[in-house]
């Protein structure tokens, strides 16, 4: 099994820096933060995300020190990669951007470094087709916030060889995470696909005035939502019976929504301009405190489930 001993995250936005602190979170890892510039303000995202989980419970100061001496800021490719065990990029969401990118980095880095994509939708078979040699690269999906969010989806694309997708499983588990294994480069991978299917329904349903925007939220969060984190649709299947299931599905799937196109309610929305949080409106109309209050109060859950975890 290859030893990753250096990792390097290109891209200091909003998921580099997330994932430098994850990395950065293993004592046996050096991490690279490759970035365009030395910004004084550099460190800020990752020391603000460690304030706030060490404010509630989630992590001690001694942990915020050891994290932050672990990882360095580079602008130079070859000081980057040449040394690099495992370069994960956190690029813009632009195709040729990604494949240029590992083209050059393949130029510094050895012939065993595994190279992954932090990709959100795009296929990783793509981004490495242009590389000399695909088979070391994967995706590494990341949920946002990075640092948070347990799930990584690891993806095999059409050519990955199975000692990276090994590696990079390992890595992640070792790093605190929840990687799964995704053995097809499909749109979506795993997790969005089963996101997606949901909103798809829920945007039917009030397409159609079966429920109105908050009703269907509630009927997550009160219900089903409820039993998610600790049992998936698999395991509920088996759960409640396959005899069940085939009947329940016999009954209700001609019912469900099946369009291969957005919802027209997108549409209209997106042509009078409103664009849900960012204007204040989208399926329900919000004030800044209700926004606030929203986006705090997913945070601070997500920080606890952290917090709580640690324990
Ligand atoms: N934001 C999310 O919710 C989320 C979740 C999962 C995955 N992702 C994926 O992660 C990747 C990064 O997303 P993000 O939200 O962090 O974006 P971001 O815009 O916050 O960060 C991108 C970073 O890349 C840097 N960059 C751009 N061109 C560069 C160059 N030529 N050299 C060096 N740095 C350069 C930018 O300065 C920026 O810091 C994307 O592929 C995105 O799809 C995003």
């Amino acid at each position: 099994m290859k030893e990753i001993k250096k990792v390097v995250v290109v891209g200091a936005g909003m998921m580099g820096n997330a994932l430098a602190q994850v990395f950065a979170s293993n004592p046996d890892l050096q991490v690279a933060l490759k970035t365009r510039a030395l910004k004084d303000d550099r460190w800020d995202p990752i020391v603000n995300n460690l304030d706030i989980m060490i404010a509630r419970g989630a992590a001690t100061q001694a942990e915020k020190e050891a994290i932050l001496s672990r990882i360095s800021f580079v602008t130079d490719e070859a000081e980057a990669y040449s040394d690099a065990d495992f370069v994960i990029d956190c690029y813009p969401e632009v195709m040729e951007t990604k494949q240029e990118l590992f083209c050059t980095i393949e130029k510094y880095c050895s012939d065993d470094c595994i190279l992954a994509t932090n990709t959100s939708v795009m296929s990783p078979t793509e981004i490495f087709s242009k590389c000399a040699h695909p088979e070391r690269g994967v995706g590494a999906h990341f949920w946002n916030p990075g640092h948070l969010i347990p799930l990584v989806e690891v993806v095999k694309s059409n050519v990955t060889a199975d000692w990276v997708m090994d590696a990079t499983m390992d890595l992640m588990t070792a790093c605190g995470k929840k990687p799964i294994y995704c053995k097809k480069d499909v749109p979506g991978f795993v997790a969005n696909r089963l996101q997606h299917a949901i909103w798809r329904e829920a945007f039917y349903m009030v397409e159609n005035g079966i429920a109105d925007p908050a009703t269907v939220d509630d009927a997550c969060k009160y219900g089903p939502g409820l039993r998610w984190p600790v049992m998936g649709p698999m395991e509920n299947s088996d759960l409640v019976g396959i005899q069940l299931s085939w009947n329940i599905h016999d009954y209700i799937l001609k019912h469900l929504a099946d369009n291969h196109e957005p919802s027209k309610c997108l549409k209209e929305m997106l042509d009078r301009g409103d664009l849900g949080f960012k204007t204040g409106k989208g399926w329900q109309e919000w004030t800044a405190e209700e926004m606030k209050a929203s986006s705090d109060g997913l945070k601070e859950y997500l920080i606890d489930y952290a917090a709580k975890q640690k324990k």
